[in-house]
């Protein structure tokens, strides 16, 4: 596959993904480089439709193969939220940073044993005119009682995945590329990819 393009503007996925397909010589595009204007409305149920919507919308628009992710955050004790709501958790203006604030706000009284959590990843690829493919990845982990760490995006700070003591943020971008659910979502495709006809592209 010579081009590909990744139907966000999040700048925080987009470094990730160009990171775990470095080194197959395929060019990475986001959306913010060809049209920072399109805006795609995120208005599915489920971190599958919203997928396929982007990547969609995206591949049409632009003649080319388009990979979207929805991604977002599920804590057990919030009965799930915040959900497919992740990036708006809170209303429109607010950082990153208010958003975890606000989330561990609502954890207040939480013990430890009941802060489980999990990132969901749904990728879904898709040619012009073509079908979507679908694929999941989840990281399993805790809410952590304060926010810690700088690097990654969202809700890193506050995220300890399972088996580890640390955040994601301090954990650091290269061991959060082996285990997180974006990861294992591309892992999925790349294999699926790599088996199908499209492979040759
Ligand atoms: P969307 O997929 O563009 O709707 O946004 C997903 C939102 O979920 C992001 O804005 C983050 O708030 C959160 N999220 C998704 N993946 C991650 C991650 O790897 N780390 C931290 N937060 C994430």
């Amino acid at each position: 596959m010579n081009r590909l393009v990744i139907a966000t503007k999040n700048q925080g996925k987009v470094r990730e993904i160009r990171d775990l397909l470095a080194d197959r010589g395929t060019e990475i595009v986001s959306l913010a480089e060809l049209d920072n204007d399109l805006e795609i409305v995120e208005d599915g149920d489920t971190f599958e439709q919203n997928a396929i919507k982007k990547a969609r919308v995206t591949a049409e628009r632009f003649a080319c193969p388009a990979l979207a992710d929805d991604s977002g955050l599920e804590v057990d004790a919030l009965n799930g939220r915040p959900g497919v709501y992740s990036a708006r958790y809170g209303g429109a203006g607010l950082t990153d940073a208010m958003r975890s604030t606000r989330l561990l706000g609502e954890l207040r009284e939480v013990p430890p044993e009941q802060r489980t959590a999990r990132f969901r990843c749904a990728m879904a690829f898709v040619e012009p005119q073509g079908q979507a493919h679908v694929f999941h990845g989840t990281l399993e982990g805790i809410i952590a009682d304060r926010p810690a760490g700088s690097s990654g995006f969202g809700y890193d700070p506050i995220f300890v995945p399972r088996g580890f003591e640390q955040t994601l943020a301090q954990l650091g971008d290269s061991l959060k590329n082996e285990m997180s659910h974006r990861a294992r979502a591309l892992q999925s495709f790349l294999e699926w990819f790599d088996n199908s006809d499209n492979s040759d592209n």
